[in-house]
């Protein structure tokens, strides 16, 4: 990928190509549990890049404001939730969710407040997530339904970490099935024994480390197959990218959401439902997220909490990621790393904060990784041209990721059905080192 490709791709400031077509999306912000209580704590949060204040007033409802106070830039994350709204510590201006001035102490005429407001952002709560829209007002989207909007919190598991490097690297891990047999090994291997969903509908990944791959635009993003020889037939692993931020997993129960702090830094959510179980209490929750090395002790040993990413003693590049080597020469461990959650993250973020691409040698088995590259282009470009960017209408009740035998050499098309665009456009930008599969 040229420089210029990649700077495009991967840069999502303020008046950049991609962060202009990012904010034309609802954005995952964080987590209803960081705003647990009504009245309680504000958060700071950054998203692309910009810095903002996100509160629950008295009421229970949200409200995201600009971090930085209108009277005179001080951070409204160390203000008082008042009632409803949030009150700057400095001079005591107070803001309601929307933004209107409702009180200015220390200044007496009263017109005053009417003529003042701090820059507010629509926001919704749904399936345990905070969403913002952060893009121009005239141009604010329909709020898009999941299917596990629908379930009951207890049939739902939430869990996130931060990554200190650009939304790109945190992504790719999830466009590529290959590297699971072989990073993964250690963490795949033990999951046919549990009694855990994730550790079962990973087990056909182990019938082969050489899939076949397929990556096919849509009208929404794109669909991406991975299959694998299963006696006469295939077993084909299924999943769908609606850009800029969701993954719909081909285990069909997870939904996964990568979504840029800055140009160095990431947050990436997971979300997990079962209808027929109650997978988000105890001790189910805690034995699943323990697997995937995303319980909160795992997460902030690794550095991968907000109040951990800048811990000089968390595992980074300059300490080998305090890879445990014993284990590796003991074979107890392949990788040296706990499980698939630090296993991805070491290896994502020993590329550096924001990789240059122009020395890479894409293969077929990259067929994921080369896709979704054209995909974030193709959403770049289309904005600077002034069309709505790729997916943004995009019904997510139905796409979906599936994974389920085809005859050998079938088409995996019919699992997902899907209108699909007649001739498909290349965006340039992608080389591949082997032959193209998509
Ligand atoms: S800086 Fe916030 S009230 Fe003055
Ligand atoms: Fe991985």
């Amino acid at each position: 990928m040229h420089p210029n490709d990649n700077e495009l791709m991967c840069r999502v400031g303020r008046g950049t190509a991609m962060g202009t077509a990012m904010r034309r999306y609802w954005t995952p912000a964080m987590q209803s549990s960081d705003l647990p209580e009504p009245g309680g704590d504000p958060r700071r949060v950054v998203l692309l890049g910009d810095a903002y204040v996100a509160f629950r007033g008295e009421d229970g409802v949200v409200g995201v404001l600009d971090e930085g106070c209108c009277h005179r830039g001080v951070s409204l994350a160390l203000g008082r939730v008042e009632g409803c709204g949030i009150r700057c510590i400095f001079h005591g201006w107070k803001f309601a969710p929307d933004g209107e001035l409702v009180d200015a102490p220390n200044v007496a005429d009263e017109n005053f407040k009417k003529r003042i407001r701090a820059k507010s952002y629509p926001v919704r709560e749904a399936g345990g997530l905070i969403w913002v829209y952060l893009g121009p007002a005239e141009l604010e989207p329909p709020f898009p339904h999941y299917p596990w909007f629908d379930v009951d919190p207890k049939h739902r598991i939430n869990a996130y970490l931060v990554e200190q490097c650009n939304y790109v690297q945190t992504m790719e891990a999830l466009w590529d099935s290959s590297h699971l047999n072989f990073l993964h090994q250690g963490p795949l291997s033990h999951g046919g024994d549990s009694d855990l969903e994730f550790g079962k509908k990973t087990q056909s990944l182990l019938l082969s480390s050489q899939p076949r791959f397929e990556a096919e635009p849509t009208d929404f993003g794109f669909h991406y197959a991975a299959l694998r020889p299963d006696g006469d037939q295939e077993i084909a692993r299924i999943q769908a990218f609606i850009p800029p931020y969701s993954e719909h997993n081909p285990n069909g129960d997870l939904w996964m959401s990568v979504v840029p702090i800055d140009d160095y830094n990431s947050i990436y959510f997971h979300v997990w439902w079962d209808n027929s179980r109650e997978i988000g209490i105890e001790p189910y929750r805690s034995e699943h997220l323990q697997f995937i090395g995303l319980d909160d002790d795992a997460l902030r040993a690794f550095g991968m909490t907000y109040d951990t990413i800048n811990d000089p003693q968390k595992p980074y590049i300059h300490n080998g990621f305090k890879q445990d080597r014993a284990a590796m020469r003991a074979g107890q461990s392949f990788s040296g790393f706990h499980s698939f959650t630090q296993e991805d993250s070491a290896v994502l973020m020993s590329a550096g904060q924001l990789k240059d691409r122009s020395n890479e040698h894409l293969a077929n088995s990259d067929a994921g990784i080369a896709m979704l590259y054209r995909t974030l282009l193709k959403v770049a470009r289309s904005t600077e041209r002034g069309e709505d960017p790729v997916g943004l209408h995009a019904n997510p009740m139905q796409i979906i990721g599936r994974t389920a035998p085809v005859p050998k050499g079938g088409t995996w098309r019919d699992l997902v059905p899907h209108k699909r665009p007649a001739k498909a456009s290349v965006e340039p930008g992608v080389e591949m080192a082997e032959a193209s599969a998509d």
